[in-house]
């Protein structure tokens, strides 16, 4: 099997700001991605899987160079408002982005996040990294001196077109008056690359979904191309002292966004970490798709680098209705999620966040209500009742055994048209899998989790084995005894097979059911092997005790008010 490495990057996010709720949703998404992709390959880190008191031995393939999935995420911390904000906390710009680069990986981390490295555009190895990129771009030409004069929206660290600035009546996103800068400067001459971009992004060699968002930035790209200034001047403002000089030119500093642009790079450009260049998928929100859909590539292109596989951008959260943003004061911050993520733990937040949130086109609002009613059908009513249902029919007729499948038993078993049509339902939900991997679409890949769990509820009310049990206990037969067996079988075997499927979403509580049914996967097999119904090696064992538990999920009464 070939193991084309996977590397997933999130923007990296400006300390000046606390965590939120749609930082939090970017980098769960690469989390989930990640974690898809580890059980694809087999990859899944031994914490994970450790839990399994039947030892599974499992055959060692070649020995591969470490793991093909890497997930960067990080922050942005060349910004002029790191410099002022940090100012008016009295504390020094570093001293302001250590403590807030901490608080991103601490939110990360509560939300059950496992990235593979966090970047800092401080460290050492970036700022030298950024230098050499911006010689090398020096030297071919692609960076000259030149002066540039506009409107300069301070909140989003960029300048903004002229038609731009009277649309907005010269204020900046934040409502704060636009500023005219007049600068001496390094430009970045983009727009010799304007027909080149527009041919890749038309053939797909820069993919970028959803479509719609494409279509936009080919609609923008058509207005023509303006070269970018990359440096701007250092003066005795302390703001403009804060960032990466431009080798050569020390009176310059690189422009946050492209010293920023260049961590995807910087973070795998160093030995034993090649092979993850280029990356498979560039994740952000919609707000920054252009700078990652044409300058980000339009650089690639002039370094001689390989360009990214896919530029992927989500839409946004809002609340109740309305965008979220720091004049409104509406964000869902830091401590909302850890209320949420306390009261109703972290893979309920997960959940409700993937399933529901703005992973296509269109916005997503994060309500409460919303919360609780998926919450209550797809987690209390339906995964968790569908394990209890199962162990606890296996607990009351088999005295928590589970029983043998008897279409599994023979060829001509009677029970084996059932055992077929589940198999083959599951290879085509595993083929269906695939085609949602190939598009980025995480929603139907766990939905796919989800449908299963369904599905068994609806098996179990169409083959009622709690009548088969009623019955078996004043009448005892062969017959009907097998026919039980066979359906309290199928529905573990699926759901062992549905949690798989669900793992990436809810790890915690996965784990939980693993260990509670003895079926944790072993390390080192692919997903298309686990996944097998019935699978000899991998499949449920009859005679494993299922153990039964608390409930897995809760059920929350909506009239409770929302954690605080
Ligand atoms: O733009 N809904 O950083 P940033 C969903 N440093 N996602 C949201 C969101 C919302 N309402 N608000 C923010 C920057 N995000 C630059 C990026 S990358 C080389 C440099 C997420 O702190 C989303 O991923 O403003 C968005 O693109 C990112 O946070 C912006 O974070
Ligand atoms: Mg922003």
């Amino acid at each position: 099997m070939t193991t084309s490495p996977y590397y997933i990057t999130t923007p990296i996010y400006y300390v000046n700001d606390r965590p939120h709720i749609g930082h939090c949703y970017s980098t769960l998404l690469a989390d989930v991605a990640t974690r898809f992709q580890r059980l694809i390959r087999g990859e899944m880190v031994p914490k994970e899987i450790s839990n399994r008191q039947s030892a599974i031995e499992v055959p060692r393939g070649d020995t591969h160079a470490g793991p093909s999935v890497f997930f960067l995420t990080g922050t942005d911390e060349h910004a002029e408002k790191v410099v002022t904000t940090a100012a008016s906390h009295n504390l020094t710009p570093i001293e302001w982005a250590d403590q807030n680069s901490a608080a991103f990986q601490e939110a990360f981390r509560g939300m059950g996040i496992e990235f593979d490295d966090f970047i800092r555009t401080t460290q050492p190895r970036h700022k030298d990294a950024v230098a050499r990129y911006l010689k090398q771009l020096l030297a071919t030409g692609d960076v000259a001196e030149g002066e540039y004069e506009g409107w300069y929206d301070v909140n989003d660290e960029a300048y903004v077109t002229e038609t731009k600035a009277k649309e907005q009546n010269f204020l900046a996103s934040n409502g704060k008056p636009l500023v005219r800068r007049k600068e001496k400067n390094f430009y970045f001459k983009l727009s010799t690359y304007q027909s080149w971009l527009e041919a890749a992004i038309q053939s797909g060699e820069i993919h970028i979904e959803p479509e719609a968002r494409k279509n936009e930035v080919l609609g923008r790209l058509r207005e023509g191309l303006q070269n970018v200034p990359i440096t701007r001047p250092v003066t005795d403002d302390p703001a403009t002292q804060f960032g990466i000089r431009l080798p050569g030119h020390d009176e310059h500093r690189v422009y946050v966004w492209i010293d920023a642009l260049f961590n995807y790079l910087s973070a795998v450009d160093t030995p034993g970490r090649e092979r993850f260049w280029p990356p498979t998928v560039h994740l952000m929100g919609k707000e920054i798709l252009w700078f990652h859909a044409v300058i980000w590539p339009a650089i690639l292109k002039a370094l001689g680098r390989e360009m990214p596989r896919l530029i992927y951008a989500h839409s946004h959260y809002t609340r109740d209705g309305v965008k979220m943003s720091k004049s409104l004061g509406n964000f869902i911050d830091l401590e909302t999620i850890k209320a949420y993520t306390n009261k109703y733990g972290v893979d309920a937040l997960r959940w409700y966040l993937l399933t529901q949130g703005p992973l296509h086109a269109t916005d997503a609002d994060f309500s409460h209500g919303k919360f609780v009613e998926v919450y209550n059908s797809d987690l209390a009513n339906g995964f968790g009742n569908c394990v209890s249902r199962v162990s606890n029919m296996v607990g009351k007729y088999y005295e928590g055994r589970l029983p043998l499948s008897h279409a599994l038993d023979s060829e001509s078993s009677p029970y084996r048209a059932t055992v077929e049509a589940w198999a083959s339902h599951l290879s085509k939900s595993i083929e269906y899998f695939r085609t949602c991997e190939n598009r980025f679409d995480l929603l139907g890949m766990v939905n796919i989790g989800m449908q299963l769990i369904r599905r068994v509820d609806l098996y179990i009310a169409e083959t009622r084995p709690f009548s088969i049990a009623k019955s078996l206990a004043s009448n005892p037969n062969d017959r009907e005894q097998k026919m039980l067996d066979n359906i309290l079988f199928v529905c573990a075997e699926a759901l062992r097979i549905a949690s798989l499927l669900l793992y990436p979403a809810m790890p915690t509580k996965i784990a939980e059911f693993w260990r509670r049914w003895d079926c944790a996967p072993p390390a080192g097999v692919p997903l298309a092997e686990l996944a097998q119904f019935g699978h000899s090696t991998y499949g449920l064992k009859p005679g494993t005790k299922l153990e039964i538990g608390d409930a897995l999920f809760m059920r929350i009464d909506p009239a409770e008010p929302a954690p605080a």
